[in-house]
């Protein structure tokens, strides 16, 4: 039989075409649901004026937390909704390993590096008062919060997820052809991407100087190292009571163990200001499955992964440098100086909510020296993701020798 050399290379030529054509669609065909997810977690439609994100105060570049400021330099303590002019009561915490919060319950949590015996409690959820049991619960919020994305309703929020072909398509393939045709079943749907990808190695690398010590890559510094011996100490220091989900030197430690406890935060004066009415943060209270008074102002215990970049601190963004908690503990400490806060120049405040204190756990340790606050300091930098590691500002303390 003859070849028909002419013919062959023009199917071989039309061959190669489609499929270097199909390469290039392949991608939107094969998209995942965390690519889904990431699309609405950046897509400012999910707000009423078209302004405001998941990223606007989680922001990713940044720790996912809301780095915004004010005209003076100092970021939000707190965040401000799409319409540019109200604000939340309560400073947005990390996205960054969220994952790991526990559903919401009460039971029993078994504690490393504590002298202070197991605790039996609330423990988990999402938000700082475990109100949301997970993360698809967590992401229906904000898009109808009247001080956040201001949406009046999941029809409306679906309407616009239903504007646009690439979600229609994609939300029909990952959660069925009907799934248009109830609001809840595409709000879940829309929730459900969410979460996906917030659970997805992107927010939670693992790759802080501290797991590259772990995994034998990396140094401490004498002081970073003094830092660690401190914070998992059970005479020095209280930290790893709270602050320590597992065993020492196991991978992957969160630096929460997730319980909920009043450590006296003090109210932020110009929190109020702004706001122009006192907050009194009820903290697990304000959990509608929570109605026992003796939880009032307890807030669950926050990750420390990150903490160097992600001021300001605590619940209501009351403190703007680490240095600044590490003396806010202490001064619950036998015989410890440090009874003035550094950032105002005056006596520490009272707590917002005194009743429920958490004295047994503050008031274990012993009084920290100025150069093991630095030492600490230093071994919280540590705990930063890699991508962040250029956000540190050194703010006098040198982590290097
Ligand atoms: C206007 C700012 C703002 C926007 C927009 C926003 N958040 Fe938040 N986020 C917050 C604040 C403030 C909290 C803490 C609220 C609380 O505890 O009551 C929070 C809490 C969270 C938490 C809980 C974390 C934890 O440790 O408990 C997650 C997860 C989260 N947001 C994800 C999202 C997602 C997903 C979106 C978009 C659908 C979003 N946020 C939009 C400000 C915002
Ligand atoms: C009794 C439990 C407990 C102990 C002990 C404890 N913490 Fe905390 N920590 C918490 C809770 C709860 C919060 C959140 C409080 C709030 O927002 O009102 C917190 C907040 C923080 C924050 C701010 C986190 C943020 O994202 O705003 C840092 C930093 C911190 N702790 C470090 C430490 C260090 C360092 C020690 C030891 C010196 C320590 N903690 C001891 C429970 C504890």
């Amino acid at each position: 039989m003859r070849i028909n050399y002419q013919r062959l290379i023009i199917v071989t030529l039309y061959a190669v075409l489609l499929s270097s054509c199909q390469n290039k669609t392949q991608p939107e065909q094969q998209l995942t649901k965390t690519e889904l997810g990431k699309r609405l977690f950046f897509d400012v439609n999910l707000s009423l004026n078209r302004q405001q994100s998941c990223a606007s105060c989680h922001n990713p570049s940044n720790g996912f937390i809301d780095s915004r400021q004010h005209k003076n330099g100092n970021r939000f303590a707190t965040s401000r909704g799409t319409d540019n002019k109200s604000f939340g009561s309560r400073n947005a915490p990390t996205v960054a390993y969220a994952k790991f919060s526990p559903l919401f319950h009460k039971g029993h949590n078994t504690r490393f590096n504590s002298q202070q015996g197991d605790y039996f409690g609330y423990i988990g959820g999402q938000f700082l008062d475990g109100r949301e049991q997970d993360l698809a619960g967590q992401a229906g919020g904000p898009p109808l919060n009247p001080i956040e994305m201001q949406m009046p309703n999941k029809k409306l929020v679906v309407t616009r997820i239903k504007a646009s072909s690439y979600y229609r398509r994609s939300f029909q393939e990952f959660y069925g052809e009907k799934v248009f045709a109830s609001t809840n079943q595409a709000y879940y749907a829309m929730t459900n991407a969410i979460a996906t990808f917030e659970k997805s190695p992107l927010f939670s690398p693992f790759d802080s100087k501290y797991d590259r010590v772990l995994k034998g890559e990396d140094e401490f510094s004498f002081k970073e190292l003094s830092g660690k011996s401190l914070f998992f100490s059970q005479q020095f220091t209280n930290c790893a009571t709270c602050h320590q989900l597992r065993p020492n030197g196991y991978d992957k430690e969160t630096f929460s163990n997730y319980e909920f406890h009043n450590i006296g935060v003090p109210a932020n004066i110009k929190l109020e200001q702004l706001l122009g009415k006192p907050v009194n943060d009820q903290g697990l209270l304000d959990n509608p499955a929570v109605d026992d008074i003796k939880q009032k102002g307890k807030f669950r215990v926050p990750t420390l992964r990150n903490i160097a970049v992600t001021k300001p601190y605590m619940h209501n963004g009351v403190f703007k440098n680490l240095e600044t908690v590490i003396l806010f503990y202490d001064k619950y400490l036998i015989g410890s100086k440090n009874q003035i806060n550094p950032e105002t120049g005056l006596k520490w405040q009272n707590p917002e909510i005194a009743e429920t204190l958490a004295l047994k756990e503050l008031k274990d340790g012993r009084k920290l020296k100025p150069i093991q606050v630095e030492q600490m300091v230093c071994f919280l930098r540590a705990l930063t993701d890699k991508r962040y590691e250029h956000l540190i500002e050194e703010k006098g303390i040198n982590c290097k020798d």
